[in-house]
């Protein structure tokens, strides 16, 4: 999609770091914005933003994990500015941690907004994209979705269904004769947005900035590229995986701190609440509350 002018890009968790980068960059080259996020305020902050500075932004609040969320706000979308040209999957938690010190309903919340959070979304609005002349769907994965990364399981394997759902649904596009919508996943390594704050970075791998990546995606938009692999170091990891003995790709990945660097993660909201519909909460007593309970206890900000 070479031209970017008046095409109408809807960006999931567009109220906070790469998103509300990727809404201003978007603006920039002359599209429409609708931001949504679950976070009705940073929504709010950054339709404003846009506004201000003279672009075409209009924003809602949507839960990518609630389909009944989803589907109100394409219903919304379509009456308000037409059928979307450009799908961007960004929203995304991470909870870090050693896997056993991570409630359960952090992990759940994990698969939730950043696995079927991409599924839900792109289920409700592909079929815009597809009655477009021309169509395209951003999947924010990662580094993290081709390689081990220890104190995030559920986060890295959040990311590899992102990357499997994205090649699998372009050729799915492809062979329907859809080949109009073209489909790219983003893995990029660390990005500096607050999301990973303390982790220590991989040696040759530099903290990117949301501004440079959300121009290398704007980029890859343009190109139809299939995959977006960065910073370089990042593009040698199917290689490696593929062709080194796995002795050897560990070895490389502990010497590269690839392996460790999610010791030191030390992030705290902005992550918000992820909200559990109140159907779904089973009505139990309330455990009694032992001191054992108290220090598994889930963190009240958190789902
Ligand atoms: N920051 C990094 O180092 C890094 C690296 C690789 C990939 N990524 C991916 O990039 C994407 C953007 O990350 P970021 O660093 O900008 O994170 P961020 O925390 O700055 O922004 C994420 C946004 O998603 C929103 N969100 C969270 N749950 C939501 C839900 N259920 N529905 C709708 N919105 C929701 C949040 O409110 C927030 O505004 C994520 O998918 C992340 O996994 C980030």
């Amino acid at each position: 999609m070479r031209d970017l002018t008046a095409k109408r890009v809807l960006i999931t968790g567009g109220g906070h770091g790469l998103g509300r980068e990727l809404a201003l960059q978007f603006a920039m080259q002359g599209a429409t914005i609708i931001v949504t996020d679950l976070d009705l305020v940073r929504v709010e902050s950054t339709v404003e933003y846009l506004t201000n500075a003279g672009h075409t932004a209009v924003g809602y609040r949507m839960d990518v994990s609630d389909p009944v969320s989803v589907k109100a706000v394409r219903n919304q979308v379509r009456e308000s500015v037409g059928s979307i040209d450009i799908l961007i999957n960004n929203a995304g938690v991470v909870f870090g941690g050693a896997f056993m010190d991570v409630p359960i309903e952090k992990h759940m919340a994990t698969y939730r907004v950043n696995t079927l959070g991409p599924a839900i979304v792109t289920h409700a609005f592909l079929p815009d994209l597809v009655e477009n002349s021309e169509g395209h769907c951003v999947n924010i994965a990662s580094a993290a979705a081709m390689i081990a990364l220890p104190n995030a399981a559920t986060y890295a394997s959040s990311k590899w269904a992102v990357l499997g759902f994205s090649e699998s649904l372009r050729e799915e596009l492809r062979l329907n004769g859809h080949g109009h919508v073209g489909v790219t996943a983003v893995c990029p390594s660390y990005v500096g947005t607050g999301m990973f704050a303390g982790v220590c970075t991989p040696r040759f791998t530099p903290m990117l900035t949301p501004k440079k990546l959300a121009n290398q995606i704007i980029n890859s938009v343009r190109k139809n590229q299939e995959q977006l692999l960065t910073p370089w170091l990042v593009k040698l990891i199917p290689l490696g995986r593929g062709t080194m003995h796995r002795s050897l790709f560990r070895w490389l990945c502990n010497w590269l701190r690839v392996t460790t660097s999610m010791i030191t993660w030390n992030s705290k909201p902005p992550q918000p609440t992820v909200e559990v519909p109140a159907a779904r909460v089973p009505t139990l007593p309330p455990p009694k509350r032992t001191r054992k309970a108290a220090a598994m206890a889930v963190d009240e900000s958190y789902p």
